[in-house]
């Protein structure tokens, strides 16, 4: 868009000089995005500071018929939050919009604008004593706007469920500019159509999300940590039913962590893991209000290994040691980016298929792109793995994505658990999604953006 073109005026006058950037060295940090895969050329990026001035914007670049880019702390795996090439995309950062409303620990709910980094948001629930439950190694930069419009998973949807289940209510601006105000703190709400459920997880494709009213759990007291090694994803699924048993109601956190992950991050992060190499590694938490869970926890692990599932491991005796077996598994996506190019994938399948569904694909990948490395990580509780394929100059990244992504589909599994389509994966969710599924998105679209202006290209293609 030209230096001269009136829109920037009419912007300025809504946000102020200091919220429209557009020195090139300051925009920069906007137009790549975390995984520096897409990098984009925002026309100017725009910091509002309200609601109400979102509203402006979003009237204004309408008016001019120019599109606009939702971005929250850009930490989006998709590319979800950067713009195209062109030049003429407007990219609308929330993150000057980061007031905590309020906390209300005995309604259990917490308010917050779409700028607040939601390690805030965790903070503010923690000093009422509270815990806001969305933990994902980002969210000292992800902001509440960016996780809503995500569905943000994490290590903790086995107890507390995805980011939708915990919203409660929502404003959003829609793309002509209308302010919807759903900030309701209700727990039962079946007063018509639930319409906040197509904000959630739209990646910025259907309005603006501009705060949120999110529900609080109590904050367990009482919490276990545990490191443990397992020969086989088979026993990893064998524990889990155990655990679901006899400690379930407290089971916050089943994550699988792969031998080969476990030696990047001593590599790429000099973190040691405290116990022996193994082909797999299990870290489970579990966490109560009330006392008596280290004892119920020692005794399921003490039977685990009495039955072979469990081969070796450990259990943090400190808050310290706890945050050190965290660390190894919060430092793997740093050390697979460090150790080179890897094509990821977010899939998940019916959980008792995992182990099939892992013997199956390495032997596919292993004829299909020899040569290749594992990264093979995730939330094994959700039945979500993130089956990152570490690839050498030769590899094909579009097939070996392709060919990943055909066996989940043969397993009744999805192409995107958490992280979304953003413009990664558009072409990849057109050819795995039915006609249906597909037509019935662009009449949603249609019906909520039909000028297309609202991030266009993600989720779904151009047009
Ligand atoms: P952004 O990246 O800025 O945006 C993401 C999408 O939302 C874009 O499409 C953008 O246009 C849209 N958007 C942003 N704000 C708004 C708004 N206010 N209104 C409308 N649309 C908006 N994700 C998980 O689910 N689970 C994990 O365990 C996890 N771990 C991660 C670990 C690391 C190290 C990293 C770097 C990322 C991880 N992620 C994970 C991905 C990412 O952190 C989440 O998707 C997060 O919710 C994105 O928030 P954000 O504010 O950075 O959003
Ligand atoms: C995680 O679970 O750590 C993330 O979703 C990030 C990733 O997939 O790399
Ligand atoms: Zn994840």
């Amino acid at each position: 868009m030209a230096p001269d073109h009136p829109l920037f005026d009419t912007l300025t006058g809504i946000v102020g000089a200091a919220g429209v950037v557009t020195a090139a060295d300051d925009i920069a940090p906007y137009a790549i995005d975390w995984r520096r895969l897409f990098p984009g050329t925002p026309a100017c990026v725009v910091r509002p500071k309200s609601t109400a001035e979102v509203a402006a914007v979003v009237r204004a670049c309408r008016a001019a018929g120019v599109a606009l880019v939702p971005q929250g702390g850009n930490t989006g795996m998709a590319g979800g939050a950067v713009p195209d090439a062109s030049g003429r995309q407007v990219l609308l950062s929330l993150n000057r919009m980061n007031a905590i409303r309020e906390v209300d620990p005995v309604g259990l709910t917490l308010e917050a604008e779409a700028g607040v980094i939601l390690s805030v948001a965790k903070e503010a629930a923690a000093a009422s004593d509270r815990l806001l439950p969305i933990s994902l190694a980002a969210e000292g930069s992800a902001l509440i706007g960016g996780v809503v419009s995500t569905n943000a998973g994490g290590i903790n949807v086995l107890r507390y469920g995805m980011t939708r289940a915990l919203v409660l209510g929502l404003e959003v601006v829609l793309a002509d500019g209308r302010i919807v105000n759903g900030l309701r703190r209700l727990r039962k709400d079946n007063a018509g159509y639930d319409w906040k459920q197509l904000f959630i997880g739209s990646e910025g494709t259907l309005g603006i999300v501009t705060a949120a009213v999110l529900r609080l759990v109590p904050k367990p007291r009482h919490s276990v940590t545990a490191l443990i090694a397992v020969e086989k994803p088979e026993a990893a699924l064998r524990l889990l039913d155990k655990a679901q048993t006899e400690i379930g109601d407290t089971l916050q956190a089943f994550e699988l962590i792969s031998g080969a992950s476990i030696a990047l991050v001593g590599q790429h992060a000099g973190l040691k893991c405290p116990i022996a190499p193994a082909s797999w590694f299990l870290l489970i938490e579990a966490g109560s209000t009330l006392p008596g869970l280290r004892d119920a926890a020692e005794a399921l692990l003490a039977s685990a290994f009495e039955d072979g599932m469990a081969v070796d491991g450990v259990i943090a005796e400190t808050g310290a040691q706890a945050a050190s077996l965290w660390a190894l598994r919060e430092h793997i996506t740093e050390s697979e980016a460090r150790e080179g190019k890897s094509v990821k994938h977010d899939i998940s399948v019916p959980l008792t298929s995992i182990p099939a569904f892992l013997a199956e694909t390495e032997a596919m990948l292993a004829e299909v792109a020899p040569g290749i490395r594992l990264n093979v990580f995730g939330h094994l509780g959700d039945g979500n793995l993130h089956y990152n394929v570490m690839i050498q100059s030769g590899h094909d990244a579009g097939s070996i994505n392709r060919a990943v992504h055909d066996m989940v589909t043969r397993y009744g599994g999805s192409i995107s658990a958490e992280h979304g389509i953003g413009q990664y994966r558009v072409e990849e969710l057109q050819r795995t999604r039915s006609p249906e599924e597909l037509a019935l998105a662009r009449q949603l679209k249609q019906a909520l953006d039909p000028a297309g202006l609202l991030n266009p290209g993600k989720v779904l293609p151009h047009g």
